[in-house]
């Protein structure tokens, strides 16, 4: 039956190439082993670029009292110590070989007087520690990676959507997916996966993320078999816009505080005061975005219901240097030049801090050959992630995840791993049902409902009462996309690869609401009006754990691994 497929063989497949994707395949490149970079979208075309203030790291360019120590202590503060701590500590410690790394290949970041790359304050970092190229970084980051892996020997496969995890026994065998222009399946034998997929966005109705971020890889690795953890942690970056309709949830960078950009309400006042005194604007993003949600609920909002963000009385001239995409971004969509006038600002969902649970050594899942490296892994920001953190994280677990892809592959012997067709078979029958189903639902109908309830429900605050309310929701809303109908061809046909999206959405959608519901506490983004304290004896020790159990999805907690003494001192000793 295989010989009815177009087929792809290498050691490693990477799926998705944004950042984490493109140094992931880097490295197994580097490492000797035949790499194939499989994206749903083009190549370079990736959330990355929403990173726009910069990458985290302990350079001590700026701020000569810089060490990997405190940015160890913040990410892990800011965290609110749910993180993995080995994965915070090989973070912080490897973080700045990694962007110089990135600068010897090409990467052109703003410079300090005396020629060393420039850093900027960003929320919940000590000191300034963010590289940066204006608030574009992610997008220099991205050029960068793309034109080191274009020569590094990478096979690329464009517009090609992965949508099933092959095995042999318990072991990684392969990968099917379809061209999406064509609507052809075709299958990736390969000894080894990296999941590098990135986020959930799409399920919300108002966010940063573009079509692309449906918790691809997060369906794929629970359906293969591996544990999600910390699902309920979802980052709603406190600025994105707010007005016109038709840019809502569009990122303002952080960068513009960093810059010392200033909130205020429908009164005037710089209501960061009430909620976090110390750091003012720079407070952690769970901190800001819930002060913003507050002011609005409390009548304070501005006109078109979210926050005033000011940076007009800083410099025009620095502003639009400093600022380039953002000065752009207003003029050209909203009309308001940032210059001489304030920005309408509201939380936008940009990311999931929960995911595939991994060694932190290796990107290695609970799952034998399968990786994850990037937004799709869980663990390293804790129930909050630092602004900048998620650039370093995939270059330092990109390069560790790749490292441990190909060394594992190198222990395969490729003869071997056997594909069970019955596999290929099951996945292409559920694929194309939805052209053969009559009377069905439409798959966009479905979406819009998803985004509606997840919005409603699962969003910057959470009570027991609306989270049930949610989850019922959401297991009607499944029963109803059990049956899709979707007209046309398999010839590009966005209506059908929306019906794949639809399974995984649905999966990431009930993962959050389970485990939101299950964490009864307040912890970084996870609001819950009815806890909302910490409860650090109890719940602040464990991860919350999702696998697949048959038809079913469990949910469950797992202690968090201890953290030596050599690092519990430092949090004494830092401030
Ligand atoms: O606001 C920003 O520039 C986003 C950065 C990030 O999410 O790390």
């Amino acid at each position: 039956m295989m010989e009815m497929y177009e087929t792809h063989t290498h050691d490693v497949i990477v799926i998705g190439a944004g950042g984490a994707g493109l140094r992931v395949a880097i490295e197994v490149s580097a490492q000797g082993a035949s790499v194939g970079l499989v994206c749903k979208s083009l190549l370079g075309k990736a959330h990355t670029v929403m990173a726009e203030g910069g990458i985290a790291a302990a350079l001590a360019n700026v701020d000569a009292g810089d060490d990997w120590e405190t940015h160890f202590c913040d990410t892990m503060r800011g965290g609110k110590m749910l993180n993995n701590w080995r994965m915070a500590q090989l973070h912080a410690q490897e973080a700045p070989d990694r962007v110089k790394e990135l600068e010897r290949w090409g990467a052109l970041f703003d410079r300090t007087k005396e020629g060393r790359i420039m850093q900027r304050a960003f929320g919940g970092h000590t000191w300034k520690r963010l590289c940066h190229v204006g608030d574009r970084t992610g997008l220099e980051m991205l050029r960068t990676l793309q034109d080191k892996g274009v020569h590094s020997g990478i096979d690329v496969y464009m517009e090609c959507t992965i949508t099933d995890i092959l095995k042999d026994g318990d072991r990684v065998a392969g990968a099917m997916g379809y061209w999406r222009e064509s609507g052809k399946f075709v299958v990736f034998p390969t000894k080894a996966i990296v999941l590098a997929t990135g986020g959930i966005g799409k399920i919300y109705k108002v966010t940063s993320n573009s079509w692309e971020y449906t918790g691809d890889g997060q369906c794929l690795a629970y359906s293969a078999g591996a544990e999600l953890i910390d699902m309920e942690a979802v980052q709603f970056h406190p600025t994105g816009m707010i007005w016109p309709p038709s840019v809502k949830g569009i990122l303002v960078t952080e960068a513009v505080r960093g810059e010392g950009g200033i909130l205020r309400n429908s009164e005037g006042q710089r209501f960061m005061e009430k909620y976090d005194p110390e750091n003012m604007e720079l407070s952690t993003r769970d901190v800001v975005a819930r002060a913003i949600y507050t002011e609005v609920q409390e009548g304070r909002g501005s006109t078109h219901g979210g926050a005033y963000l000011d940076i007009s009385h800083k410099d025009s001239e620095i502003v639009k240097r400093k600022l380039p995409s953002m000065y752009h971004q207003f003029m050209d969509f909203a009309d308001i030049d940032i210059t001489k006038a304030p920005m309408e600002v509201f939380p936008t969902t940009h990311y999931i801090m929960g995911g595939v649970r991994v060694e932190a050594e290796t990107g290695r899942s609970t799952v034998p050959g399968l990786f994850a490296a990037g937004e799709v892994a869980g663990g390293m920001h804790g129930s909050n992630r630092l602004g900048g953190n998620s650039l370093s994280d995939l270059l330092v677990f990109g390069r560790r995840a790749g490292m441990g892809a190909a060394e594992y592959a190198k222990g395969v012997d490729a003869g071997s791993l056997k594909i069970d067709e019955s596999q290929i078979e099951l996945n292409e029958k559920e694929l194309l049902a939805p052209f053969e189903n009559t009377g069905g639902q439409n798959p966009y109908t479905i979406h819009q409902e998803l985004q509606d309830i997840m919005q409603a429900y699962f969003g910057v605050f959470r009570t027991e009462e609306r989270l049930q309310q949610g989850i019922e929701e959401l297991a009607k809303l499944r029963v109803k996309a059990s049956v899709l109908t979707i007209e046309g061809s398999r010839i590009y046909n966005p209506g059908w690869h929306l019906c794949r999206d639809l399974k995984s959405m649905l999966i990431v959608s009930e993962a959050i609401g389970r485990t939101a519901l299950l964490r009864k506490e307040s912890r970084g983004a996870h609001s819950r009006v009815d806890y909302p304290d910490s409860d650090n004896e109890n719940w602040g020790k464990v991860n919350t754990v999702i696998c697949k159990h048959g038809d079913e999805m469990k949910v469950d907690t797992s202690p968090l691994p201890e953290m030596p003494d050599e690092l519990k001192r430092l949090f004494t000793e830092v401030k």
